[in-house]
Parts: structure tokens; sequence; C-alpha cells
């Protein structure tokens, strides 16, 4: 593996993280594509006989410190380094905030949040005795602005942005470099994995007319969905980027939202989500 650079990315059975371990390995780097059923290993693995690439399937459960401690453990042992970390695994929660319980929110920030503190705890003392490496957090559009039904998801990646940014000062003189990708609507497996708060269902929410908009608002986001490939392009880039920046958007729709939300007071930007949602 001399020269080549190892990359771990996390939840790469399907949608962002498997067409960027794919591109990655692709393009050289020796590529651990971790998942936490690695029965749903079985495209990659065979792509992997076709193509002659570097990539191995191995399992790592985010939620589960046993498993990230052993699976990165093991990836180190066999590859001798860890050069990049790309903390992809998440899922949504939609709900009403007042129709989310604990558990939901728990869970959503188990994966969403500390299932990326877990990996990166993990990788943290390898990247810095080797003075060397880059932390790549998928955050969400989402990151920069909330919007109604999605409190528990926005916030999760609120602080996810926030973890980052205030890592990136800490990391830096150990040669750490850390990265957000910010995607926009990509068409991936996000919207049949996404949860529904059990409260949400319920006919007699107070908060109903914001699920109805809501399931209006995914069935149109449905159609215009992008191409999870655009998202594996971005952190590829990001990653060789000879001027590195903190923040990626990756996706035409979060490039024309956050132009138009820089240009906006909050309360304005504000008007104008709130209309787009009636
Ligand atoms: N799609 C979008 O529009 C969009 C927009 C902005 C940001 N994002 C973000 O992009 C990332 C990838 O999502 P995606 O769109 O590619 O959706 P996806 O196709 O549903 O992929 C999500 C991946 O995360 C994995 N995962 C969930 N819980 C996990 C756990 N506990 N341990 C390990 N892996 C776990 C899933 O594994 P299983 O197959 O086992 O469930 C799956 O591989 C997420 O962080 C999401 O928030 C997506």
């Amino acid at each position: 593996m001399d020269g080549q650079k190892v990359a771990i990315v996390t939840g790469s059975s399907s949608g962002i993280g498997f067409e960027t371990s794919l591109l990655l390995a692709r393009s050289g780097y020796v590529t651990f594509a971790t998942m936490r059923d690695l029965r749903k290993g079985g495209l990659l693995k065979k792509i992997v006989i076709k193509e002659e690439i570097p990539l191995t399937v191995s399992p790592l459960d985010v939620t589960d410190q046993y498993s990230v401690s052993k699976g990165i453990g093991s990836i180190f042992r066999k590859a001798g380094r860890i050069d990049i970390l790309i903390n992809n695994a998440g899922y949504g929660l939609t709900g009403a905030f007042e129709d989310l319980s604990i558990e939901e929110i728990r869970s959503q920030y188990e994966t969403n949040f500390f299932g990326l503190i877990r990996t990166t705890q993990a990788v943290l003392p390898i990247m810095r005795d080797q003075k060397s490496g880059i932390i790549i957090n998928i955050s969400s559009g989402l990151g920069r602005f909330g919007i109604a039904t999605n409190s528990a998801y926005v916030s999760s990646k609120f602080a996810v942005e926030g973890l980052t940014e205030s890592i990136s000062y800490e990391l830096e003189p150990f040669g750490i470099r850390t990265i957000i990708i910010e995607p926009g609507i990509i068409k991936t497996n996000f919207l049949n994995s996404s949860k529904l708060a059990r409260k949400a269902r319920d006919p007699n929410s107070p908060y109903k007319n914001f699920m109805q908009n809501s399931e209006k608002g995914i069935n149109k986001l449905n159609e215009s969905g992008q191409d999870p490939g655009i998202v594996a392009n971005i952190i590829k880039e990001s990653i060789e980027d000879t001027n590195p920046r903190l923040r990626y958007l990756a996706g035409k729709d979060v490039e024309q939202i956050m132009e138009i939300k820089n240009k906006l007071s909050d309360e304005d930007f504000h008007s104008m989500l709130k209309k787009m949602g009636d």
C-alpha cells in the first residue's frame, strides 16, 4: 500500500457512501467501505472482483462503541495508516418537535452526531501520530438553515457543523484537516430509510397541517433529487483541493439557496421558506 492514501467511509451500503467508496477506490485510494450490515455489501464486492479496485467491505455500526473500536482497529492493522475518514452514515427523522419523543431524538443523535464523534475519536490518535489526516463530515444544506418537521435532523446537522468548525482549530496544528460537505437534495435511499415520529401519525396532532405540507414537499423533492455521484465528486475534490476550504456545497439546489440566504436577513429568509412551504 506504499504511497496510497487509506480512506474509510461510513454508511457505504447505499447512496452517497456507496458512490464515494467506489469513486475513491477507482481513483486509487485504498478504501474501506464500512457498513453495519455486511449483507448489503454484495454489489460492491462484485464490482471489486470485476474491476480489481482497492476496496474492502468491512463492518462498522457507528452507534456501537465496540463495533467502532474493533472496526477502526482492524482497518489500521491491515492498512498500517488512516489518511481520510468520511463520516457519512446518517438518517432522517420527520415529525413536529412536540410530537417527537426524547427516545426518537436520542436515536437520531446517536447515529448522526454521536456516531461521528465515536469514529473521529477512534482515528485521531492514529492521525496525530502520522501528523496528517483528513476528517470529512457529511452535513447537509439543513446544517445551515432549519425547516418545519425536521428539527431533530436539522439540529443534529447543526451540531455536526459546530463540532467540525470547533475541532478544526485543535487539529490543524497536528496536520489534520477538517471538511464539512453540505449536500442538497440527493436521490438515495435517504427518504425510504427516514423515520416518521410515532406521534406524527396521529390524525389529532395539532401539527397535522405541517405534516401534510411536509409530505407534499417530500414528494416534490423525490422528483428533483440529484445523483449521489455529484456528492462523491465534491468529496474527492475537497480531499485533493490545493486551496482547501472548511465547507463545500454539493448540488445546484443547495448552491442556489445558500446564495439567496447569504443575501437575505434571517427574517426575509424565514418568510421566503414559509411561502415555499405553503
Ligand atoms: N439524500 C439527501 O438528500 C441528503 C442531503 C443532505 C445530506 N445527506 C446526508 O448524507 C448522508 C448519507 O445519506 P444518503 O442520502 O446516502 O442516504 P442512504 O442511502 O439512506 O445512506 C445512509 C447510509 O447510512 C447508513 N447508516 C445508518 N445508520 C447507521 C449506523 N448506525 N451505522 C452505520 N451506518 C449506518 C445506512 O446503512 P443501512 O443501509 O444499514 O441503513 C446507509 O448506508 C447522511 O448523513 C445524510 O444525512 C443526504
